[in-house]
C-alpha cells in the first residue's frame, strides 16, 4: 500500500486517494479504478466549491415557479416511467420532491426546499454556475487520464437526500438509463457534505462492474420502459459503504450496481452528479436521455 492511499478518520475502511491537483489519475488509481469498478478522490474540490454548488441549488428552488410540473422520483415505483416530466427535464432544470414529500391529499408539505429530491438533467448546460463547474479542466484530465478520446457531458443531478424523509434509491446500473456499445459510461459523484451510514452514503458492490447489464430504460413510443436483459440478481453480501469527506469525488463505472438507503437522519447529504459517455462509442438511439438539435450532447475540450 503506497502513500496515496488514505483512510480518513471517521469513514469506512475503503480505500481513499488522495487527488492530484491537476486531476491526472496515477497508473494504482487506474488499476484500482478497472479492478474494482469504483474509486474515491479525496480533496477533489474545496469546500468553497461546494458552498457555491450548494448556494446555486437553493437559488434555482427559491426562484423556480413552475408549480404546476412537480414530480414525485423514485426508483421503488418507477413512477417517473411514464412521466412526460422526466422526460422534459432531459435537456433542462426540473425539480423532482420525494414521495413523502405529499400528503394524503397530493399537497405538497408547507417547507418545499425540504421536500426536493434532486434537481435534473441539464444543469451542467443549462446553469452558468454548474456548467463552469462541470467543463474544468480538472475533471477533463480526470476523464482523459482513463483513456476517453471524445468525453460527452450527458446529464448532471443535484441530489438531497433529505432529513428523514430522503428515499432510499435502490441497487440499480447506470448503463441502464445511459447506453453505448462498447461500454463507456462513467459516472462522477461530488460530495458537497461529509456522506456517512448515518446519512445514507452510496453503497456499492467491488468488482461487479464485470457482471452483465440487468435491464435498459428505453424509449417506446410515447413510453419510458425498462426493458429486462438479465435476471442475475445483485451479490449484496459484497457490498461496501462508500463513505466519504466533503470535497471527494466517487467514480462510478457504468455496470457497477450501487444504492443508496433511506436517511433517517437529521441532516441532508448532498451530492451532485454527473454522468458521461465516449463520443467514440455508439450511443444508442432507444436510450430515455436523447440529445437535440438545439441542445446536442458537449464534449469536455481541450
Ligand atoms: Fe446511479
Amino acid at each position: 500500500m503506497t502513500e496515496s492511499l488514505l483512510k480518513p478518520r471517521n469513514f469506512s475502511d475503503i480505500p481513499f486517494f488522495n487527488a492530484s491537483s491537476d486531476g491526472v489519475l496515477t497508473e494504482e488509481m487506474r488499476h484500482f479504478y478497472e479492478q474494482e469498478g469504483y474509486l474515491v478522490l479525496t480533496g477533489f474540490f474545496s469546500k468553497e466549491e461546494a458552498d457555491k454548488l450548494k448556494a446555486r441549488a437553493g437559488e434555482i428552488i427559491t426562484t423556480f415557479r413552475n408549480e404546476e410540473n412537480q414530480s414525485i422520483f423514485s426508483t421503488i415505483s418507477h413512477a417517473q416511467s411514464t412521466s412526460e416530466l422526466f422526460r422534459k427535464s432531459a435537456r433542462g432544470i426540473q425539480l423532482f420532491y420525494e414521495e413523502e414529500a405529499y400528503d394524503q391529499d397530493g399537497r405538497l408539505v408547507p417547507c418545499k426546499e425540504k421536500a426536493i429530491n434532486k434537481i435534473s438533467h441539464a444543469l451542467h448546460d443549462q446553469d452558468p454556475i454548474f456548467k463552469s463547474f462541470s467543463y474544468q479542466p480538472k475533471i477533463r484530465h480526470l476523464v482523459h487520464s482513463l483513456g476517453y478520446q471524445e468525453p460527452k457531458l450527458l446529464q448532471s443531478m443535484y441530489i438531497y437526500k433529505q432529513p428523514y424523509i430522503g428515499g432510499e434509491v435502490v441497487y440499480h446500473q447506470d448503463a441502464t438509463f445511459l447506453y453505448t456499445e462498447p461500454m463507456t459510461t462513467m459516472g462522477l459523484w461530488f460530495a458537497l457534505e461529509d456522506a456517512t451510514q448515518e446519512n445514507a452514503c452510496l453503497r456499492a458492490i467491488p468488482g461487479e462492474h464485470r457482471s452483465p447489464l440487468r435491464r435498459r430504460y428505453v424509449r417506446q413510443g410515447n413510453e419510458l420502459i425498462f426493458k429486462e436483459l438479465d435476471g442475475t440478481s445483485y451479490p449484496t453480501q459484497k457490498e461496501v459503504f462508500l463513505e466519504v469527506p466533503q470535497g471527494s469525488v466517487i467514480l462510478l463505472h457504468g455496470l457497477l450496481p450501487h444504492a443508496s438507503s433511506a436517511n433517517h437522519s437529521p441532516f441532508t447529504r448532498q451530492a451532485y452528479t454527473l454522468h458521461l459517455i465516449d463520443g467514440k462509442s455508439m450511443y444508442e438511439k432507444e436510450n430515455w436521455l436523447q440529445e437535440t438539435e438545439s441542445m446536442p450532447f458537449q464534449q469536455l475540450m481541450g
